[in-house]
């Protein structure tokens, strides 16, 4: 047992105290942001004189001599210490000796735990939305390569209207760069140093907080240092940023499961994306589509529990706050998976564009139009959604499509049809004259593509600005 304190305690920790209380088995993997932290710290204390040249110099040395030794595996980071801020401490001082002793001036692990935080969640927001980027240059090759590929649309899972491929990617592409906005929007709000805040109320030391805040690459200080020792509110908003990119991966993996489906047979994942089953030789099952899926309640899971944990917490610092992290570890390396899986599933999948267009000719996805044709020849449209509902009653009977009906057959049930119906309900015309923006013509299309393409070359030559 390595800790920090001790020296108004007459009796030893209890074990189980010990271990309950411990968070080095998690937050270990914060020693680089740890050590980065403190050597800013340093250099704010020598900028005071608090510090000697000389013990700044030993002292950064010592720190970077640690980071490399834990990098390299030389130096294990071991459950003997209370936590990554002792661990780094206690390995100083024991290397260095006085000047080690020296670190904490000005500082306590509170604004200390709260920078080291924010470090490495800016890093993974980078991270994220680099991944997040990715994909929806995958989504947009496929739009681009789709612009005639016809499907059938749906509503409550029913055929409804025809479109193409490249409108459904489309829809992808319009969630996930609402994401990718959102984790630029919090990566920006985030960007306030909290060192300095010191236990809860700042320090005496006449600390340089700009000058700390600009050596971390921060937009600049937390200014109130209650809140920079007790926000996670940041936290709480990548959350939910990750929580509303894995609903969107779980949206996208149904259709990709239903699509790979015996039924539908829309797509066909690849096979180094795809599982065998143990017992059923011809299986070819899309479990990562599935565990993709399933992993959307555990990242939901981590946004409640963190919600749960801080909503009774009186300010400034209370230890509940060191829950924050295995939740906010265990969503980033979910969400890092799923988005880097899903994307390379997508890029591998195979869209077998003649079955869905042939899918789109049947379940009168056309119907829609053979009304609009009426109104176009001066039918009101409720009345016209009448005739062609008697229509549609004919082809079930005769096991027909809309555009096999003969014209003899169109004009019993309403004399205005023309020769002219068949071209106007053609799956191609059905989808063209949808020209309004937004929609799936391909004109309209083009449109938004050059809009994305825009957007996605202007990320490309600025993406996240990095925190450092
Ligand atoms: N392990 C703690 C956490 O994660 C570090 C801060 C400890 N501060 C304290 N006053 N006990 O929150």
């Amino acid at each position: 047992m390595a800790q920090l304190w001790g020296g108004r305690f007459t009796k030893e920790t209890d074990q189980l105290v010990y271990h309950f209380n411990a968070s080095i088995s998690f937050d270990k993997r914060l020693y680089e942001q740890d050590i980065q932290g403190s050597i800013a710290h340093v250099m704010i204390l020598r900028s005071r004189d608090i510090l000697t040249q000389e013990e700044e110099e030993q002292i950064i040395k010592g720190l970077e001599e640690i980071l490399q030794d834990v990098k390299s595996g030389k130096l294990e980071i071991t459950e003997e210490y209370e936590d990554i801020h002792s661990f780094v401490e206690a390995t100083l001082i024991n290397r260095i000796g006085e000047a080690g002793k020296k670190l904490h001036t000005g500082r306590s692990r509170n604004d200390q735990v709260a920078l080291d935080m924010k470090l490495y969640t800016r890093e993974q927001t980078e991270l994220l939305d680099e991944l997040t980027g990715e994909l929806l240059g995958a989504i947009l090759f496929i739009m681009k390569e789709n612009l005639d590929t016809y499907m059938p649309g749906f509503t409550h899972l029913q055929k409804a209207q025809p479109t193409t491929l490249a409108h459904h990617m489309g829809a992808y592409f319009e969630m996930f760069k609402r994401d990718h906005e959102r984790l630029q929007d919090i990566h920006r709000r985030m960007n306030t140093c909290p060192l300095g805040s010191g236990a809860l109320a700042g320090t005496t030391y006449p600390l340089d907080r700009e000058y700390t805040a600009e050596l971390l690459g921060f937009d600049g200080p937390a200014l109130n240092s209650m809140d920079g020792v007790s926000d996670r509110d940041y936290l709480i908003e990548l959350l939910s940023a990750l929580s509303i990119i894995m609903m969107h991966l779980s949206r996208f993996s149904e259709e990709v499961i239903i699509w790979n489906s015996n039924e539908y047979q829309f797509v066909e994942i690849d096979d180094a994306y795809s599982t065998g089953s143990s017992i059923m030789p011809q299986k070819k099952n899309p479990d990562i589509a599935e565990l993709v899926r399933g992993k959307t309640g555990r990242v939901y899971g981590a946004l409640n529990a963190l919600l749960t944990t801080m909503k009774g917490i009186p300010l400034a610092y209370n230890k509940d706050m060191q829950e924050d992290k295995e939740w906010v570890f265990d969503a980033i390396d979910t969400v890092k998976g799923c988005i880097a899986l899903f994307t390379g599933m997508l890029r591998t999948m195979q869209f077998n564009i003649d079955r869905m267009a042939e899918s789109a000719k049947h379940g009168f996805t056309n119907a829609t139009d053979v009304a609009d044709y009426l109104v176009n020849h001066g039918v009101a449209f409720r009345d016209a959604h009448g005739i062609v509902g008697k229509l549609v009653l004919i082809c079930i009977e005769k096991k027909l499509a809309l555009e096999e009906l003969s014209l003899e057959e169109y004009k019993e049930i309403c004399p205005v049809f023309e020769a002219d119906i068949y071209e106007a309900i053609r799956l191609d015309a059905c989808v063209n004259k949808r020209r309004t923006i937004g929609a799936p013509g391909q004109d309209a299309m083009k449109q938004v593509i050059e809009i994305y393409e825009k957007y996605m070359s202007e990320y490309e030559k600025a993406p996240i600005k990095k925190g450092r």
